[in-house]
């Protein structure tokens, strides 16, 4: 049923406090939130020392928590370990060996339940495996593969021996996965066979071949063959399964630096290439586990679903590395939400007893057009807490999430981060008063604000640029190859770290994300540059010129629109327009294709000749377009 616009807005101007058995049962209580923060900026040192202490496993204890010069910090400094260690052995020898660590579930309703002691085992058998493949300590391996469990087997076995992973998102295209693979110099691809999204089959390994043609650097190829297969390997390819039964299951751990390089993972920035931004282990580390423990509130017997895939920072930090060092059981799901019906998955939290659920906005938008009738059909009563990332999450899919979903008997939270940050910087916690539309707090040890373009925080409910003033142990440590580019980061607003988020903050100091404030697209929670689209569109022969645009989209968030300057002799039609955008597909897949295209005889530009997109958009969505003074012509 849908809402009136005032019943919408008397919700939305609530403030949500959490049901009283959530507060009871959480890690910490409202009442102690705001020492608890207070503490935490005052002396950060202190308090993720007592973490990093009292949680993870160290071979050896770190001499100082913070050093180095600004804007290069180094977290936990000559402390040792291995993050896969904290994943897995510390749980196996705490007595958890036959406890779940995931419960894999596909389209066709196939199940495959691995515990820690077994994950463990595949994990080291791989691990050895790339060490036959002659993959040692700080090699790049990329990683193009669907959600499944040898995904997760390959990441950790990099980790275990401290090759640094490049995961690439399966829905990427050959050319956009040559790119990161060339970047990153990666020795080793590791993909699959196909994988499979409502109902159809979904060739990976041919976009390999492609992605890896003519690479001398390259030297392997690992395939996991899936159900049915009987795929025959070529030169250079290693059977992914034969290579784990080769193995031997004892693997010890390689003893990392806190500040070693953990992984790489690509993402669009303002302009130019995806930049590779690159984590270390020990921060990161202490970060993950700890935002996974508090904000999701996990204990022991807890179900944990995020919905994240691997090839985005969410899988790595909240479907891999964070709920794996906690100790939870997760739940992993190949395959599209609402495929074989709109029920799908509200079936998988019924049959799982799913008590926290984390998912993207895009997809509390999907369910809600679907309407109430299909969660109604399900037991969601184990449900305990909610949380949402990737864009804003709209007062009204807010409200339905927490009405239909959570049954108002749930907490809702809204995580907002960034693949730089590593993990969740501004969110409520469960136990905390809620407010539809906004994100909320910064978390501990979190120094935020709405500021304007010199740095002075602007005043409530004003819309300004959000910063983060103290380092963080999760911090991206640089960009690959590009240290400029990391630094542009912490320069822009200086000394502040600037998102590249555009927020405001209320009177309670809550803060309200509105998108971002740079050329880079979030088309269903798919960080996407302008710059990258662009330059797909200008390699098609007809095109000379391109700039694209991101336009507000009910369900997508975002949708991209493509404005073109044809070639001469070329004439627009619309079989030249599909063309455009199979070829945006064949370059940077399926996620980058723009909704739109339209011809036009010239683009808007400054006298230095930069194409001023705010024009177009504005133009385009009957704004009004602000200063134009640069404007050429
Ligand atoms: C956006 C995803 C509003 C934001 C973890 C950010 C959000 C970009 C939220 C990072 C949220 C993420 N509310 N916006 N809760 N979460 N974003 O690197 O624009 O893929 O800068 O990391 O997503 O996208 P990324």
């Amino acid at each position: 049923m849908a809402m009136d616009k005032n019943e919408i807005v008397l919700k939305v101007n609530r403030v949500y406090n959490p049901p009283r058995a959530i507060v009871d049962g959480s890690y910490i209580k409202p009442e102690e939130y705001e020492r608890l923060y207070a503490e935490s900026i005052k002396d950060p040192e202190s308090f993720w020392a007592k973490i990093a202490e009292e949680e993870l496993h160290w071979f050896r204890r770190w001499d100082r928590v913070r050093a180095g010069d600004h804007p290069y910090y180094r977290w936990f400094v000559n402390g040792k370990l291995n993050i896969t260690y904290n994943c897995l052995d510390r749980h196996v020898k705490a007595g958890k060996r036959n406890k779940l660590a995931y419960i894999y579930i596909n389209e066709e309703n196939h199940e495959v339940k691995v515990t820690y002691g077994e994950l463990l085992d595949m994990v080291n058998r791989f691990a050895n495996g790339l060490k036959s493949l002659g993959i040692q300590r700080g090699d790049r391996v990329a990683i193009y593969m669907p959600l499944i469990v040898e995904q997760i087997v390959a990441m950790l076995a990099c980790a275990r021996i401290g090759a640094l992973h490049s995961v690439v998102f399966g829905g990427f295209s050959a050319p956009a996965l040559r790119l990161r693979i060339m970047d990153a110099q990666a020795k080793v691809v590791i993909t699959s066979t196909w994988t499979k999204r409502r109902g159809k089959k979904i060739d990976l390994k041919s976009s390999v071949d492609e992605a890896v043609a003519d690479l001398p650097f390259l030297e392997k190829v690992v395939v996991v063959q899936r159900e049915g297969d009987d795929y025959e390997l070529v030169e250079k390819e290693v059977d992914f399964h034969g290579l784990v039964k080769s193995q031997s299951s004892v693997c010890e751990p390689e003893v990392m630096d806190s500040e070693d390089p953990l992984f790489i993972l690509y993402t669009s920035g303002t302009t130019g290439k995806p930049k590779g931004v690159l984590h270390t282990v020990g921060g990161y580390n202490v970060y993950t586990h700890y935002t996974t423990k508090i904000v999701f509130d996990l204990h022991e017997n807890d179900i944990f679903w995020s919905t994240a895939d691997p090839g985005w920072i969410t899988g790595h930090s909240y479907l891999v590395y964070g709920p794996l060092s906690v100790g939870v059981t997760s739940v992993i799901a190949e395959g599209a939400p609402d495929y074989p019906d709109p029920g799908w998955w509200w079936s998988i939290i019924e049959r799982y007893k799913v008590n926290v659920f984390y998912t993207a906005p895009t997809v509390v938008r999907l369910f809600m057009r679907y309407g109430e009738e299909w969660p109604r059909k399900y037991d969601l009563s184990s449900l305990r807490i909610l949380g949402c990332v990737g864009e804003p999450l709209n007062p009204e899919a807010w409200i339905w999430f927490y009405e239909q979903i959570g049954k108002k008997n749930c907490a809702l939270i809204d995580t907002w981060w960034q693949t730089e940050t590593g993990g969740h910087m501004i969110t409520t916690i469960p136990s905390y008063a809620a407010k539809p539309g906004k994100a909320g707090k910064p978390f501990f040890g979190i120094v935020a604000d709405v500021v304007d373009k010199t740095g002075q925080p602007v005043a409530p409910n004003t819309v300004g640029s959000l910063v983060i003033k103290q380092p963080w142990p999760s911090g991206l440590r640089t960009c690959w190859n590009e240290p400029e580019r990391y630094e542009k980061y912490w320069k822009t607003i200086a000394p502040y770290y600037l998102a590249g988020d555009l927020a405001t903050k209320d009177e309670d100091g809550y803060i309200m994300f509105l998108g971002r404030a740079d050329d880079v697209l979030n088309v269903s929670g798919h960080r996407i540059g302008t710059a990258e689209v662009e330059s797909a569109l200008v390699s098609h022969p007809a095109v000379a010129e391109a700039a694209v645009i991101g336009k507000p989209h009910p369900l997508k968030g975002e949708s991209i629109k493509g404005f073109l300057i044809l070639k001469h002799g070329q004439e627009p039609s619309e079989l030249l327009i599909e063309d455009l955008k199979l070829h945006v597909r064949r370059e940077l897949g399926s996620l980058a294709v723009p909704d739109e295209l339209q011809v036009l005889d010239s683009l808007p530009k400054t006298r230095s000749g930069k194409i001023m997109r705010r024009v177009l958009k504005s133009h385009e969505l009957g704004m009004e377009v602000g200063d134009i003074s640069t404007l050429e012509d």
